[in-house]
């Protein structure tokens, strides 16, 4: 590990341990998860516009910038100040981003998901959002804005850790398991109608399973 991934380590922990909710995850993406949940972009040949939303301290949008294509578009989005402020200074700075940085085709907004307005606009959104640890209503609007925002036949990619609902519902207590819980099934249901296909990443802390969506032809649920 370079010494910028382990400051990352360090900030991520931090973050995590003021903002367990917001950050919903103990250290950041492996690059082995994160080119998993670059996948379906990866593969597509035409000018693409891409969305990552949870960018936290920059490890997908890192090796988004090593997969920007010359015409393509990436808009970061990030709520927490420090990981903006990583992002901005240390991840949109490096060389792979330049051109596109320079060209105004990467945009980092700095609002919550929720907020992101627009219809049909992306390609590819690809979410690190920590949903397990959100609300229902929130896990709710993330869909309906990622939905809004995806063109048709645009592929929404996200994370979870493998097992992680499931004990969390087993061994979580009172209000919070009641939340988990109905979160659980939300996304079952959401999972067994859009979901197009999946992997499974054990080199990962806590390994993980990246999900592909698309809600093309698909009835909301
Ligand atoms: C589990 S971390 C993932 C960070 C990074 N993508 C990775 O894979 O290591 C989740 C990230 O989502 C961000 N986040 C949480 N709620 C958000 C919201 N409503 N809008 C935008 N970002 C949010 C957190 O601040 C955090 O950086």
């Amino acid at each position: 590990m370079d010494v910028m991934a382990v400051g990352q380590h360090i900030r991520f922990l931090k973050e995590y341990v003021s903002e367990p909710n917001i950050v919903g995850a103990v250290a950041p993406s492996s690059q082995f998860l994160a080119a998993a949940l670059c996948w379906p972009y990866q593969n597509h040949q035409r000018k693409c516009r891409v969305l990552e939303v949870g960018a936290g301290t920059g490890p997908i949008t890192r090796y988004l910038g090593s997969i920007l294509g010359p015409d393509d578009e990436l808009d970061v989005c990030e709520i927490q100040p420090e990981f903006i402020k990583t992002l901005r200074q240390d991840i949109l700075t490096q060389p792979d981003f330049a051109e596109a940085v320079a060209s105004k085709r990467v945009n980092l907004l700095t609002c919550p998901v929720q907020e992101i307005e627009g219809v049909d606009k992306y390609d590819f959104v690809i979410s690190g959002l920590p949903l397990t640890a959100f609300a229902l209503r929130d896990v709710h609007d993330v869909f309906k804005v990622i939905r809004r925002c995806l063109k048709p036949e645009g592929v929404l990619s996200y994370f979870e850790y493998v097992g992680f609902r499931a004990m969390s519902s087993a061994f979580a207590v009172g209000s919070r398991r009641k939340r988990v819980r109905h979160v659980s099934a939300y996304l079952n249901r959401k999972i067994r109608t859009h979901q197009i296909d999946c992997k499974t990443i054990f080199r990962n802390v806590m390994p993980a399973r990246a999900r592909y969506f698309m809600f093309n032809g698909t009835s909301e649920l």
